[in-house]
């Protein structure tokens, strides 16, 4: 488990970049957090240290956005609007579920935790007010001496 203080939204990205940056292999990262926390702008930075270069929307409405060229494909998912497990299929996550490859974010998870057992990096993002946030993640490794 790992704890950081983020001061402003450059750190959050900047946080998610460094930990895109390291990511090896296909993983899938529950991102969770009350409304307007960050998770869409860590994933931003997640992305580029995927080395994708399109600008991370959040998935709001498209409930699921996927970006290739990076060194692994990013599936970015907010759960958010889907209450059923129809509306999750309807949705495309079908995909995502029988996908072996790639990086898995998901916001608003709750609901599909059954589809992702191999759920591997938690990570729970908190408002303390401002523009600070404190980040904890679970079930990662993360290389403190790397970039
Ligand atoms: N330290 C910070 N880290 C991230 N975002 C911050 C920070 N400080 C302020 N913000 C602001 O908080 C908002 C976070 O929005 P974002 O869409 O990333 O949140 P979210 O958790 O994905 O929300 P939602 O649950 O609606 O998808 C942005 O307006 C951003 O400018
Ligand atoms: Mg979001």
């Amino acid at each position: 488990m790992a704890r950081y203080i983020l001061n402003s939204v450059d750190e959050t990205i900047e946080l998610g970049r460094r930990i895109g940056s390291q990511l090896k292999e296909p993983v899938i990262i529950k991102l969770d957090g009350e409304m307007g926390t960050g998770k869409t702008h860590f994933t931003k930075g997640l992305a580029v240290g995927l080395g994708i270069i399109d600008d991370i929307t959040s998935p709001t409405f498209s409930i699921l956005n996927i970006y290739n060229g990076g060194r692994m494909t990013l599936y970015h998912i907010d759960a958010y609007r889907i209450k059923n497990i129809k509306e999750a299929f309807d949705a495309g996550l079908g995909e995502v579920f029988a996908s072996t490859g790639g990086v898995v974010v998901l916001e608003w998870g709750d609901i599909l935790e059954s589809f992702f057992e191999n759920m591997v990096i938690n990570i729970k993002i908190d408002d303390l007010g401002d523009s600070r946030r404190e980040l904890i993640i679970e079930g990662w490794d993360y290389d403190s001496t790397g970039n």
